[in-house]
This record gives structure tokens, C-alpha cells and sequence, in this order.
């Protein structure tokens, strides 16, 4: 039986443990530090279970204690986009918060894996690496499986086909820099430039990049969040399963496509112990141009973090 904890019980946070509840993934346990907010849903969600026939539970909390022990961990604490404000603009107050988050991932859960998916994303996974002291295994963040679905979402919609048969990839910076790599992503197997023209691939590609603002252009209030607690529950399947997928996760660099200290989105395998190996694909010239874009603002980020108390911390 296994045991996951979801930080924060805004709608990212709230969604994901409704989908994990309705996969009976184990004990589920929502925290958050607003009182009563993770009780009331955890409450309204297991209400919904003889509906829905799951037999999962879930306990909502304030307290950190209650998340001792648990395998997975995934943070969603934060405060969200508001229209006209980019991933970075949140760093300030999102930077605070995770440090505290950390403190208690440390002391009560351990061994866990961590999937951070605060924004902005690769910031705050590096953070959290530093922070807690982990295994780089155990922690990344989840983002490139967001955008890669939404690539293919748009590219479904483009083709008129099934999107079960699109395999689409997204790299780099989950940000404007954010890389689409049109050359790997197929239809069933067939490269998507026998269906679509370069300038609709370009468009997509376009769109892609700017889907999380078109959302919180619409929204006005919060960002999306029924896509990425779709793909937070992916890569916990894939831990829990053991199986072995290959998707796009932020994690902690050390020389992978030229990258030292940074974390960054890339192709990995996902497996029971996190990180089981990071996939080096062979670039264009302009998308390693557009990674070093990525990586440029990603770092600007961490400098403002002052996270030197924690690196020396764990160097002893
Ligand atoms: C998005 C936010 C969650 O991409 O980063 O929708």
C-alpha cells in the first residue's frame, strides 16, 4: 500500500487527489495550511466514493506529522498566475513557501519521491533539490508532460484524428522558452509533417507554448489545472506501476545536453525509484539555442533564491 501526499489543496492540489482517489492509489493525504480547506475536500471527495466505487482514503490535514512515512510526495503550495503575469512573477512569494514545505519533507518524509509542481516550475524543483538534500532521482518537476499533452491535444484537433494516436514531445523551460520538438512527435508512428504544413506546425507550436496564459486569460482567476493534475497522476502511475515510461520531466542536470546545476525539462525514464535515467536526444541548431534560452532565464531565478545556506548545509 502505498502512501501519497499532496501539498496544497487549491484546485491543482484538489484535483490531483480526486483523480488518485479514483485510481485507489493508497492512502491519500491532502495539507494544507488554510484550516478546514483539505478536510472540506478530502470530506467532499470521499463522499463522491460509493458514486464512484472507490475504495481510497483520504485524510485532509494542517499538520505536517500527517504525511509522515509517505512514498510520494507532491508539492502544489503556492499562489497561481493571475492574467498578465508570467510563471516568474510568482517566484518571490512561491520561493518562501517551498522552503517551508521542504523543512517538513525532510523531517517527515524522507525516502519519498517528490513531484513539485509549483510554479515557476524548474526554479522551484531546483529549489526543493537543494533544499531538501535529496537523491536527484527523487525529485522532479512535472511540466514538459503538461505541455507535451497539450502539443498533442492541438495537434489532434488540427489532423481531425484520435489524440491516442499522437506521441508528442515537449523539452526545456516549462516558460516562454519552453521547446516543442515537432521532429519527434508522430502520428501512430508517422512523422505529424505528412499531415500538417510547416506553418501549422509553427502555429501549434505557437499555441502551445502560450497555453497555460490562454488559460489564465480565460480563467481571469487561477490557473489551469484538470491537464496538470492529469499529468501528475501519470507519473505517479508510472512510479507506482513500475513501469518504466519515458515522458519529459524537469530534473537536476549534471552535463546532460551541456547543462551543469539547473534543473531543466528533458526526456527521462520514470520508474519505481524515480529518475531512472535522463534521454539525450540529438537537437537543431535553433531548439539548442532556444534550451539556452531556457536555461538563461531559469538561472536568473535561482540566483534570486539565495539558496547558499541550504547548499552548504548539506555539504557537511
Ligand atoms: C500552466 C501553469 C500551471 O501551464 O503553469 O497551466
Amino acid at each position: 500500500m502505498k502512501k501519497v501526499s499532496v501539498i496544497g489543496a487549491g484546485n491543482v492540489g484538489a484535483s490531483t487527489v480526486q483523480r488518485l482517489a479514483e485510481r485507489e492509489v493508497g492512502d491519500i493525504v491532502m495539507l494544507d495550511i488554510v484550516p478546514g480547506l483539505p478536510q472540506g475536500k478530502a470530506l467532499d471527495i470521499m463522499q463522491a466514493a460509493p458514486l464512484m466505487g472507490y475504495d481510497s482514503n483520504i485524510k485532509g490535514t494542517n499538520d505536517y506529522v500527517d504525511i509522515e512515512g509517505s512514498d510520494i510526495v507532491i508539492i502544489t503550495a503556492g499562489i497561481a498566475r493571475k492574467p498578465g503575469m508570467t510563471r516568474e512573477d510568482l517566484l518571490k512569494i512561491n520561493g518562501k513557501i517551498i522552503k517551508e514545505v521542504c523543512d517538513n519533507i525532510r523531517l517527515y518524509a524522507p525516502k519519498s519521491i517528490i513531484i513539485t509542481v509549483t510554479n515557476p516550475l524548474d526554479i522551484i524543483t531546483y529549489e526543493v533539490y537543494h533544499c531538501t538534500g535529496f537523491d536527484k532521482k527523487r525529485v522532479f518537476g512535472m511540466s514538459g508532460l503538461l505541455d507535451s499533452s497539450r502539443f498533442a491535444y492541438f495537434i489532434a484537433q488540427e489532423i481531425g484524428c484520435s489524440v491516442k494516436d499522437i506521441d508528442a514531445m515537449v523539452l526545456g523551460g516549462h516558460g516562454d522558452s519552453m521547446v516543442p520538438l515537432p521532429q519527434y512527435t508522430t502520428v501512430s508512428g508517422i512523422p505529424i509533417s505528412e499531415f500538417l504544413s510547416q506553418e501549422t506546425v509553427d502555429r501549434i507550436v505557437r499555441r502551445t507554448i502560450d497555453a497555460g496564459a490562454e488559460i489564465v486569460n480565460l480563467l481571469k482567476e487561477g490557473s489551469a489545472f484538470y491537464a496538470p493534475s492529469a499529468a501528475i497522476v501519470s507519473m505517479v502511475d508510472a512510479i507506482i506501476n513500475d513501469s518504466g515510461r519515458v515522458l519529459p520531466a524537469s530534473v537536476y542536470l549534471e552535463g546532460e545536453y551541456g547543462f551543469h546545476d539547473i534543473c531543466m525539462g528533458v526526456p527521462v525514464k520514470l520508474g519505481k525509484n524515480g529518475i531512472e535515467k535522463v534521454i539525450e536526444l540529438k537537437l537543431k541548431q535553433e531548439q539548442l539555442i532556444a534550451l539556452s534560452k531556457s536555461e538563461k532565464s531559469i538561472r536568473s531565478g535561482i540566483e534570486k533564491l539565495n539558496l547558499d545556506i541550504y547548499k552548504k548545509a548539506f555539504l557537511v
